[in-house]
Parts: structure tokens; sequence; C-alpha cells
């Protein structure tokens, strides 16, 4: 998703200007495009070696804005450059100097100059954050339209507790890919089922399936990255959902029906992509049966099916999507069958191959669509685009 965008990471003089080292590395690995502005606070924490190092650029600092060399005009240059801005840490006098559109510092006129849309991440000494001076200037700032990610709490640095810790890497490299998708689901609540489902035959012992629930987890990212409320109601996961999503855990396809029905009457948008067992023994046995007892049959009934049962109570405004998982030879035909059938309004359908694979080959089929699309690579992008064709045929309904 972050793929060839160009993104400013700014840092400043803070402790975790070493973690601005971890998501310029994170950034890279998504391949965007960055250059890293260090302020002269920031200089006395980090170098410029380590982050051109790390991204493969050049890394500009106040030096480059007194004396700039070549033609190039740091300020307005960099900020005619970039998609997006980034400012992590962002320190409480930087807070203070682009509150009140003091340019003396390059990032700052990098901002100044710059349309892009701006995400400051502050980290600091829990007093000096939850100080009115910083606040008024958050505030301040939050009218400008920057988007103010706020810090985690716990212990800090300098020995206190409370709010002031920059959020983890990852947490923000979430926050940049926001930043950069446009908000088609903003206002919406996603429904999501995840992973496989176990359906126990005694205190230990249960049928499953090997679902490792990375496709459910892919499709929670991208919805959260389109804006919208998500909801994931997941069986046992080898994967964790994003910060930012609502997890339901449940363990059998009768307790997912369950909390997923609670859910889905607020719901505007239903993926079904559980990998929900059909069959459940008969009887639970109480305990651990021992060896020597256990039956030599197990009698299974059928679970309830999720989907079908959701979508009859689907309202005209509401759009589910299901998955399909078949055998190559009868992927199309059995897919087309579960669209009429079941009442999806978009199934995406999968090879049996793309089970516990992190990149996948789908064709998405819809009502409206007069030929399936044809989607590969990453579940992560396949399931974003998935998403948005969903908002597509969400938007159509509205
Ligand atoms: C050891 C040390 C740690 C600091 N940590 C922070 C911090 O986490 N957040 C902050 O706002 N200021 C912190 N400061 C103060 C800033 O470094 C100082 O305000 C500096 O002028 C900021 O420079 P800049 O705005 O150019 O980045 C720290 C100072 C020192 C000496």
């Amino acid at each position: 998703m972050l793929s060839g965008r160009r993104i400013i990471l700014g840092v400043c003089g803070g402790i975790a200007a070493y973690k601005a080292a971890l998501l310029a590395r994170l950034l890279r690995k998504e391949r965007a495009e960055v250059k890293v502005v260090l302020t002269t606070g920031a200089e006395a924490f980090v170098t410029p070696l380590l982050f051109e190092a790390l991204v493969r650029d050049r890394c500009f600092t106040q030096r480059d804005f007194l004396a700039p060399q070549g033609g190039f005009i740091p300020h307005t240059d960099l900020a005619a450059w970039a998609e997006a801005i980034v400012v992590a840490p962002a320190t409480a006098s930087f807070l203070s100097k682009l509150a009140r559109g003091e340019p003396s510092d390059l990032l700052i006129a990098v901002i100044l100059a710059s349309t892009a849309p701006v995400l400051l991440a502050p980290a600091m000494n829990t007093h000096m954050f939850k100080h009115p001076a910083t606040q008024e200037n958050l505030e301040r700032l939050r009218g400008f339209g920057y988007h103010i990610v706020p810090p985690g709490e716990g212990a800090l640095a300098c020995g206190e507790e409370g709010p002031g810790r920059m959020p983890e890497p990852e947490d923000l490299l979430l926050e940049v890919e926001k930043l950069l998708t446009p908000s088609l689901l903003a206002g919406r609540r996603v429904l999501i089922t995840g992973g496989p489902t176990r359906e126990p035959l005694d205190a230990v012992r249960f049928i499953s399936n090997p679902s490792s629930g990375r496709m459910a987890v892919a499709l929670s990212r991208a919805a959260l990255l389109l804006g919208a409320e998500v909801h994931l109601v997941h069986g046992p996961l080898s994967v964790s959902p994003p910060p930012g999503v609502k997890t339901h855990a449940v363990t059998t396809a009768r307790e997912m029906l369950q909390v997923a029905g609670e859910i889905f009457p607020e719901a505007d948008l239903v993926v079904f992509a559980a990998a929900v067992c059909d069959l459940a023994p008969a009887e639970v046995l109480p305990g651990k049966i021992p060896k020597e007892n256990l039956p030599e049959r197990i009698s299974l009934v059928p679970t309830p099916d999720i989907a079908r049962e959701l979508n009859s109570r689907k309202r005209p405004h509401q759009v589910s999507i299901g998955f399909a998982l078949e055998e190559p030879s009868q992927l199309l035909p059995r897919a087309r069958k579960k669209l009429l059938d079941k009442g999806f309004d978009l199934v995406a359908a999968n090879p049996l191959s793309a089970f516990e694979a992190r990149e996948t080959e789908i064709f998405l089929l819809g009502k409206h669509l007069s030929e399936p699309i044809r989607l590969s690579g990453s579940k992560e992008k396949v399931a974003f685009r998935i998403l948005k064709e969903g908002a597509r045929v969400l938007s159509g309904k509205a």
C-alpha cells in the first residue's frame, strides 16, 4: 500500500528518536520512498548517517536549511515532493513552534510550505504532555487539520508513569497507511469473521482445520485503513489483529453465529472469511476421556451455516461478502452457485492452495459484475481490493 509513496519522516530531539529509526526501516520495507529531516535537537540523539543507511537517501538537517547547495531549496522542494509528512517523535518544543507557525527550523518550514497530510506523534515526559501549554498547542494543531497520534501510557524513560510514550513503530506505520488511504468506509461498521472454529469432542480434543486467520486479519486491517469501525469475530488465530480492531474471540461455530449475530444488525458490510467447521461431534464428552475409553465411532452433526443464517436476516442496505475455497477445477461454477444460493453480494473464490499461504489468487464474483475480477498478490493487497469493491457496492445501495 505504501509502495512508491513519498513520505517525509521528521525526527525531533526526544528519547524516542531511536524508535524513529525502526519506523524508517518499516516504511522502507513497505517500499515507501522516505526522506528524513532531523531537527537540531534530534542530532543530539541520532545521526544523519543512521537514517541515510536505513532509507538509502539523503538525510536533511538544519545545516541544509541554512546553507543549501546546488540550487536545491530544502523547505519548498521537500514540501512539494512529499505525499505525507510524519513527525515521530514530536517534542514539546517542536509542537510549540509549529503551533505558532514559526519556521526557524527546516522541519517546520517544510510543514508550513506543504499541502500534504501531516501526522504528529508527540512523545515526552507525562507532565510535559499534560501541561496546559502542550495541550493548547495540540488543540491548535488539530485545528490546522493535523492528525495527532495519542501517546501510549506506561513507564517512561524519565521514570514517570502516564501518557507520553511514543506509539510502537508498527502502530505508527498503520497510521501512516491510514493517512494515505481514501476513507471509503468512513462512518461504516464492518463485521468480519475469521480463523477456524473448533468443535470439541471432550475437554482437550476437537475437530478443526488449519486456517490461520491471515485473510481475516488482512481484511480487518484494510477495513480500518478505509476508515471503518471494525469488528472481528474469530476463532483461534495464528496472526495478531492490528490495533484498533474490536476483537471478539469465540471457539465453536455456534458461538461464532451467536456473537456475529449480535453485531450483524448494526453492520453495513459483512465479510464471512472464517473457515467454519461444517461438522461437530454430536455429543461433547465431559472432562478428558482416557484413551482406552475413547468411542470407536463419533457421531457428527452439521454446524450452523453462519453466512446463510445471517444473510437471511440481511436488510437492503447491507452488503455481504463470502469466501469460497474450492478445488481449482470447480472454482468458478461453485463460487457462482454460492453467490446466488446464499444471498451474498460478492464472493471471493480462492483455490484450496490459498488456505495457509501468504500470497493468494482470488476471483471476485458479484451480482453486478459481468466477469469475475482476478486479484493476486499478498493477502493484504487482495483484502484491500476486495473491500474497495465492497465499499463500491455499499455506496451504490446508499
Ligand atoms: C535526555 C533528554 C531527553 C529528552 N527527551 C525529550 C522528550 O522525550 N520529549 C520532548 O519533548 N523533549 C525532550 N527533551 C527536550 C528536548 O530535547 C529539547 O526541548 C530540544 O530543544 C528539542 O529540540 P527540537 O525541537 O529541535 O527537536 C529531552 C532532553 C534531554 C536532554
